[in-house]
């Protein structure tokens, strides 16, 4: 959910109504304090009304839930409109909920409920936060983004590419890599062959697509232990599904230290190899990214809903025992 000059007018009748109830809630405490000559507490009027207000919102809370997984029920009013209720409501629980008590932690279950809702509050708005900056992120860092669920498949078909460029340029039986998806087939290095068709993943800009090389067999170095070396060492274990944050061709600074390198130490013929396998590591470092910062963007919703079941299991064993004992 964005925040911004655009949004804004839509976020703004909840914030004026949100600040308005904690207001009227803040005047009635007055109020009560005065005419009554004592601080009010969880069982004054106000206190009441303050508490079951607040624990109504904890419960209207919830209903984000019901909405996100029933998409298609209308009838339950627009998915954007419930969101922003959520946030604007959910940040006036915590005041209500201290009126309600007087301003007061109370005993170890009303303090643990509080704690909870504090906690479910915090992390909801880690998460508006992320949502602020992330998606942007993204989108400056990852041009290459592609369906979260489907990197490790893209990887596997980076990792094919890569081992068909090195093999079209230092003939198969230099490299014996088994490839996942066979791509290496399209690469028949027949003797009688003047050329052969490559098919490597690029990007142009924000624009990536696969796109078909045509390599000469000038190109050809029959067996090249430098670009070899480099492919087993480095590109290959960071073209692997998986976590490989921690290699060096996942720092970019690192990585075009050893490119230039390997571009320096290789037959002049393997330059181009050299750069495309570079291009398909800068794409693998980019879907290492875009797993990051899915993370931070999905991440919090673990804390997020668990606590939240967790603070409505303790909200309806408060209000029991407070009934119990009124
Ligand atoms: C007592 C207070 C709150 C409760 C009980 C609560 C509960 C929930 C629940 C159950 C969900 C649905 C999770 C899911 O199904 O994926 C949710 C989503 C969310 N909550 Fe809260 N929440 C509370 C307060 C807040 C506050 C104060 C904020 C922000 C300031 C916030 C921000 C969010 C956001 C942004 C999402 C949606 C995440 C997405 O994009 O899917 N929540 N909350």
């Amino acid at each position: 959910m964005l925040l911004n000059r655009q949004t804004w007018p839509q976020h703004r009748g909840w914030v004026a109504a949100s600040l308005v109830i904690v207001l009227i809630f803040l005047v009635l405490f007055v109020i009560e304090a005065y005419l009554s000559h004592s601080w009010p507490t969880g069982s004054s009027d106000v206190g009441l009304i303050a508490g079951m207000f607040a624990g109504g919102l904890i419960l209207f809370e919830m209903g984000i839930w019901v909405r996100k997984r029933v998409r298609t029920w209308r009838r339950l009013g627009r998915a954007k409109v419930w969101m922003i209720a959520h946030i604007w409501l959910g940040l006036i629980i915590i005041p209500i909920s201290f009126i309600h008590s007087g301003w007061q932690w109370g005993g170890p279950l009303s303090t643990s409920l509080m704690v909870l809702l504090i906690l479910v509050v915090g992390s909801g708005i880690f998460g508006f936060v992320v949502q602020q900056f992330v998606p942007n992120q993204m989108f400056k860092e990852v041009p290459a983004e592609t369906i979260y669920s489907q990197i490790d498949n893209i990887v596997r078909y980076y990792r094919d590419d890569a081992i068909g460029l090195v093999q079209a340029a230092c003939g198969t039986e230099s490299l014996n890599l088994e490839s996942t998806y066979s791509l290496s087939q399209e690469f028949d290095l027949a003797e009688s062959q003047t050329y052969h068709v490559l098919s490597v993943t690029q990007s142009l800009g924000e624009i990536q697509g696969k796109v078909f090389h045509t390599k000469s067999r000038e190109s050809f170095v029959q067996h090249s232990p430098e670009l070899i070396d480099f492919f087993t060492d480095y590109v290959d274990p960071f073209l692997q599904p998986g976590s490989v944050a921690s290699l060096p061709l996942a720092d970019s600074a690192h990585a075009n230290n050893l490119f230039e390198q390997l571009r320096r130490n290789v037959d002049p013929k393997l330059r181009p190899t050299a750069k495309q396998l570079q291009e398909l590591c800068d794409q693998r470092r980019q879907l290492v990214r875009q797993a990051q910062l899915h993370w931070l963007l999905h991440g919090w919703l673990l804390v997020h809903l668990p606590l939240s079941v967790a603070l409505v299991a303790l909200l309806f064993a408060h209000a029991f025992v407070a009934l119990r004992y009124m």
